[in-house]
């Protein structure tokens, strides 16, 4: 073997390794199904849950009813998010997949946040939305926007930040599917200004090249 060759191979060995920390996704299910329950009662072990014995699955552990109504919008950022996730809809546990209807309000937002298990799909059912994501550090936190109508799709790849907002004169309405059966939501304003216990606001300041008057009144609303 020429020396080439042997870097060549000690290249995709080094690749080998690196790629399953590169993906972070939910692993692949090992089983037909793995039907999330929180005791081991009638249940086996596989990961972070217990399954149901799969001999004991019905039809009511893959599903889900309640996505057919609009949901009141009447807060501070006039949207609402119905997530069905792996914590209401137990089949989905392993399966590496979940869902969330979104209603907006005439102007309502979904403020920005992060999902940091999961990229997202949405596609729009009712209503007009402008729709973003920011890339990362790294790409020059490039802002990628959308004005979507009714029947158009977007998509906000893993971990980045990302917003809609409903530009259109009346209720918009959204289905989206999420690569993670627990997707988790990180919102931007509600992690930063309103941890429990709060950081320290001269922390927050220079961060945001505020003055910590600013940022202690951003505290005391989040
Ligand atoms: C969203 O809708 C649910 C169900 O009607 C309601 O209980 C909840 O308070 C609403 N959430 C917000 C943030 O308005």
């Amino acid at each position: 073997m020429t020396m080439k060759s042997l870097s060549f191979l000690a290249v995709l060995s080094l690749l080998a390794l690196a790629l399953p920390l590169a993906i972070s996704s939910d692993p692949s299910p090992l089983q037909d199904f793995c039907i999330g329950v929180n005791t081991p009662a009638n249940g086996v072990f596989v990961n972070g849950k217990f399954c149901k014995d799969p001999k004991l699955a019905t039809a009511d552990d893959f599903f889900f009813s309640g996505l057919q109504n609009a949901r009141p919008v009447a807060n501070a950022v006039g949207s609402n998010v119905t997530a069905v996730n792996v914590n209401n809809l137990p089949g989905l546990n392993t399966l590496g997949i979940s869902l969330v209807r979104i209603d907006y309000g005439v102007q309502g937002q979904n403020p920005p946040h992060t999902h940091p298990r999961a990229t997202e799909i949405l596609v729009l059912q009712e209503g007009t939305l402008f729709v973003g994501f920011v890339s990362s550090n790294g790409d020059g936190n490039r802002l990628f926007t959308k004005t979507l109508k009714q029947g158009d799709a977007f998509v906000f790849p893993e971990g980045l930040i990302h917003f809609q907002f409903n530009v259109g004169r009346s209720p918009a309405v959204a289905f989206a599917a999420l690569s993670s059966q627990n997707p988790g939501v990180v919102t931007i304003a509600n992690t930063v200004f309103g941890s429990n216990p709060p950081i320290n606001p001269n922390v927050l300041a220079r961060a945001f090249q505020l003055d910590a008057k600013v940022i202690m009144d951003l505290q005391n609303k989040f």
